[in-house]
């Protein structure tokens, strides 16, 4: 049986933990060529050399311009081409309206809804040029879906992803690039980023998660499997949409 993501280039941001790193593993073990990115070179370099030959890490601010021309550049040279690019590196920071400052404001749009942007305008070129056509996949959250008090500015940064999602995938349909971009939006997954925001929950999370699917929380492998279908040519019509991976969290607070 063919792999699902066989002879295709993919760049995923954010790779040397959680989400990133699940989406590494899964695509290399369906046939990908990947490209890690990541601030955190000892782990990615330490994921990029267990993943072996089909896996490459590179040290990537993703907030910063110049970056992006490096890491494309890069694959160019490497690889020849980009089929997929995963948008998933980003931080989480508290506060209300009423806490936040204008620098944490900033800087959670600098790093979650700038490189965004940055990755779709820097990839696009490199995607068009082989002809094969391609996928974006954004990886925003349920804070840009639903109103989360306690995360203002985290949820306007993914909701900022949201929206330059459905405008890259009306535009590269209205060009006839065949390249599609579609958001995930993912609640409660167990990784380093909300094991640092909410301890409790996620030690509770973990006693229950194995034995209810439908607990609150999921694991980075169940975000990976939801990114890898997009990722792939069986989502051929699939075009803009927001794919809630939360175990029906949204749909309750509702
Ligand atoms: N964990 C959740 O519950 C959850 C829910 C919804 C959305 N998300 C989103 O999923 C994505 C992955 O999060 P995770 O939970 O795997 O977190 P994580 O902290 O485990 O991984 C995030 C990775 O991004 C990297 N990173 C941070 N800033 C960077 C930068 N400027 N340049 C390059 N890399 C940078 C970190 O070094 C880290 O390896 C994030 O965009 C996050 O907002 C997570």
């Amino acid at each position: 049986m063919s792999q699902r993501l066989q002879d295709k280039v993919a760049l995923i941001t954010g790779a040397a933990s959680g989400i990133g790193e699940a989406c590494a593993r899964l695509f290399v073990a369906e046939g990908a060529r990947v490209v890690m990115t990541d601030l955190n070179v000892a782990a990615g370099e330490r994921i990029a050399a267990e993943l072996g030959d089909r896996a490459r890490f590179i040290e990537h601010d993703v907030s910063a311009p110049e970056a992006w021309a490096v890491v494309i550049s890069s694959i160019q040279a490497h690889e020849g081409g980009l089929h997929v690019l995963v948008n998933n590196a980003g931080i989480l920071m508290p506060g209300t309206i009423e806490q936040t400052s204008l620098e944490q404001w900033h800087t959670l749009m600098r790093v979650n809804a700038d490189s965004a942007f940055l990755g779709c305008q820097a990839a696009l070129p490199l995607m068009k040029t082989h002809g094969e056509g391609g996928s974006i996949v954004n990886i925003s959250s349920i804070a840009a879906l639903a109103a989360r008090d306690d995360y203002m500015a985290y949820g306007a940064s993914k909701g900022a992803v949201a929206a330059l999602t459905r405008s890259v995938a009306v535009h590269c349909r209205k060009q006839k690039y065949r390249i599609r971009c579609n958001s995930v939006h993912p609640d409660g997954v167990l990784t380093a980023m909300t094991r640092a925001a909410y301890p409790k929950d996620m030690d509770d999370a973990l006693f229950t998660i194995d034995s209810d699917p439908m607990n609150r929380a999921c694991r980075p492998e169940d975000v990976a499997q939801g990114v890898l279908y997009l990722a792939a040519d069986e989502s051929r019509a699939v075009n803009g949409i927001e794919l809630r991976i939360d175990s029906g969290q949204f749909i309750m607070s509702i």
